[in-house]
């Protein structure tokens, strides 16, 4: 029977089985097998607006290269963003890295069990610290992604953002809290999908407003519009070398390296010798951009000074920290260069 979050015995009854669903069809992911809150950092960070597939592979490199918080405030920013390069949203590893630092000087490298002295922390949210604080430390908070909150919406047939939070608020509790979290992120993730929600495999079913009602219409989210942006990129080679530029320390990408693109290119080299014709084009997203990019191939030695532009030789270009746009670039031109460029990152952000 379709019910509120009013009665403390049914919330109960929610949790032992939602609980039990957990337990039989968890997924076995690295950072659950982990009680280090550094790692649960980590993953909960990755995951943001990223898919659990996508972030195996990043996890492991990133906790292999920096197993610590000293570890990680002693690396440098590019090392950070390097292993970070394709995942996307990357000012999430800028932060990280920032954050390592707050962390390394005042609080003797350890996370704090403290939901607002999380907060104070470069790129923890209200999500994130509620993440650590039950995953890590066992406390009854709540973590509330998108996933959840779907689940919540129908459960309870919720519209309103402040009330499902605070049904959010009263829905965790001891003992498990972070398993119980996670189980609702699992069971977003698995089985109440947006558009076909497989409900007879749901242990929540039977208490379910939407279900009841036949109408799984979730309140209209926060809609994104995308751009169409055209972007053409220059690669600039000369003996095996690759012209790469940094860019600025905020705005989109900051602080990764790019390939150059007409209207940027180095002094001394003029704008007119970009080829006429691209080598190829490339399709990509970042954030609300759809951007299609013509890339140009120049072959051609450049004088340049200053430490935003840099000749780095095609063998090293993979451990550049570059957004999966110039991967995607220069791995469309590897014929050409007569390089084989396998080893550059092949993400999808
Ligand atoms: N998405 C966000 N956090 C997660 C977690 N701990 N496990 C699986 N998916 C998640």
């Amino acid at each position: 029977m379709p019910e509120n979050a009013d009665s403390p015995k049914l919330r109960a009854r929610m949790r032992a089985a939602l609980l039990r669903w957990y337990d039989r069809n968890r997924r076995d992911l690295p950072w659950r097998r982990s009680r280090d809150p550094y790692a649960i950092w980590v993953s909960e960070t990755m995951l943001q607006q990223t898919q659990v597939a996508t972030v195996l592979p990043y996890y492991r490199r990133f906790m292999g290269a920096f197993p610590s918080v000293e570890a990680l405030d002693r690396a440098p920013l590019d090392a950070v963003q390097s292993i970070w390069s394709g995942l996307g949203y990357y000012r999430r590893a800028m932060n990280l890295k920032h954050a390592a630092g707050v962390l390394a000087s005042r609080h003797g490298g350890r996370l704090p069990d403290d939901y607002d002295a999380l907060l104070k922390l470069p790129g923890i949210g209200r999500y994130t610290a509620g993440a650590i604080m039950s995953i890590a430390f066992q406390r009854p908070y709540p973590a509330v992604d998108g996933n959840v909150r779907r689940v919540y919406a129908r459960l309870f047939g919720l519209t309103d953002a402040k009330e499902l939070d605070e049904t959010a608020g009263r829905m965790v509790s001891r003992p498990r809290p972070g398993d119980f979290n996670q189980a609702l992120m699992e069971l977003g993730a698995t089985v109440c999908s947006p558009a076909a929600p497989t409900c007879e495999r749901c242990p929540l079913s039977h208490w379910c407003r939407a279900r009841a009602s036949g109408s799984f219409e979730l309140p209209r989210g926060r809609h994104v519009e995308t751009k169409a942006v055209e972007w053409p990129l220059v690669i600039i080679e000369s003996n095996s070398r690759v012209l790469l530029h940094r860019r600025p320390d905020d705005g989109l990408l900051a602080g990764l390296w790019e390939l150059p693109t007409p209207a940027t290119l180095p002094p001394g080299v003029a704008r007119e010798s970009v080829a006429v014709a691209p080598i190829a084009v490339i399709r990509h997203a970042i954030t609300d951009k759809r951007i299609t990019a013509p890339v140009y191939l120049l072959r051609r030695e450049a004088r340049v000074r200053g430490k935003a532009w840099r000749w780095v030789a095609l063998a090293a270009l993979s451990s550049y920290p570059l957004s999966s746009l110039y991967t995607k670039a220069l791995r469309a031109a590897q014929h050409r260069l007569g390089a084989r460029l396998s080893s550059i990152g092949a993400g999808d952000t």
